[in-house]
């Protein structure tokens, strides 16, 4: 059968495919694909091996309601209409679990790197500024004992929050629909509201999925009730946060820095006024990016693929 990839694969992931008997096509241009390109190759195929935000919705799904399956290789599918394709009886397949550690270690490298405004420092010496030496010039906040709190505590919220634990002996407190019963246990993580994270937290750390509950809940109001020496970072999904009141409480002092690997939209202007704060550092959605991580994910995509081409239940699906 014949399967459309959005993006070159690298040889041995693509040999695993061919190696079942399958054609595999590759998009190798360094742009996205435009919605009526992503059609028009998705009808020439099978499957679609997805990398990358590709805008899978009703449009795309009624025009392409042959597909036997849907790979993405992510493990968010905010960009994706599942119910619609549900309906059509199109399998949505994803990568849970294989990028958890990857994604909680960038956070743990954006909250120190906010601490100690190291990136701003590195850009400080590339402008010829490591000068005379101050005492009280570039300081930045001691994380040790530092309350950390997680706003989603699944399993990449508890890597972090492990991390942040043995390393700055940090108490965590966090919000969830449900109790987290294994932080409780092997963290001492405590369940609180929303306003007592916002309120309690000396770093705060995004890790929820992008729904109708969780886009823009990070605004002026949210903002306004985080203590003035809090760090705020997201490695989730850019439209969690509200950009302008992200700045907002920046400029303000309501808050004192922010991490972000994500930022709506993306990519991020580079004259955007966020990248020039001492306080701010800004990744290029990184977080999944090791090489380990990023094969473990084609390779989840690859079983995807063969499941849904052998007419089998996918083995990490998001439809009901
Ligand atoms: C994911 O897998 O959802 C990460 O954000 C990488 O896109």
């Amino acid at each position: 059968m014949k399967i459309f990839v959005t993006r070159a694969l690298p040889e041995i992931i693509k040999q695993s495919l061919a190696n079942e008997g399958h054609i595999v096509s590759e998009w190798t241009e360094k742009r996205d694909l435009s919605p009526a390109e992503l059609t028009d190759y998705s009808l020439a195929n099978d499957a679609l091996f997805s990398i990358g935000k590709n805008q899978i919705d009703k449009h795309f799904l009624t025009a392409c309601s042959h597909l036997r399956v849907i790979a993405l290789c992510s493990v968010g599918y905010d960009h994706v209409d599942v119910d619609e394709a549900t309906k059509f009886g199109i399998p949505i397949g994803n990568t849970p679990g294989v990028l958890s550690k990857a994604t909680a270690d960038t956070a743990f490298l954006l909250i120190q790197n906010v601490a100690r405004k190291a990136i701003y420092n590195h850009k400080e010496i590339l402008r010829g500024n490591w000068g005379f030496f101050d005492p009280m010039a570039n300081l930045g906040i001691e994380l040790h004992g530092k309350t950390l709190g997680i706003y989603g505590l699944g399993r990449i919220g508890f890597e972090l929050a492990r991390s942040c634990r043995y390393a700055f002996d940090m108490p965590v407190i966090y919000y969830n629909r449900s109790h987290n019963e294994r932080a409780e246990h092997e963290l001492n993580a405590r369940r609180v509201s929303f306003d007592e994270l916002l309120q309690q937290s000396d770093v705060l750390s995004v890790h929820a999925n992008l729904s109708e509950e969780t886009e823009g809940i990070f605004d002026r109001h949210a903002f306004s009730k985080m203590k003035a020496s809090s760090i705020f970072i997201n490695t989730a999904r850019g439209a969690i946060h509200n950009e302008t009141d992200l700045q907002l409480a920046l400029e303000e002092g309501q808050i004192w820095g922010a991490g972000l690997d994500v930022t709506h939209p993306e990519p991020m202007a580079p004259g955007n006024p966020l990248l020039a704060m001492p306080t701010v550092a800004i990744l290029p959605h990184i977080g999944s990016a090791t090489i380990e991580t990023r094969m473990k994910m084609m390779q989840l995509t690859v079983e995807n693929i063969l499941a849904g081409l052998n007419g089998q239940r996918l083995p990490y699906c998001v439809n009901p």
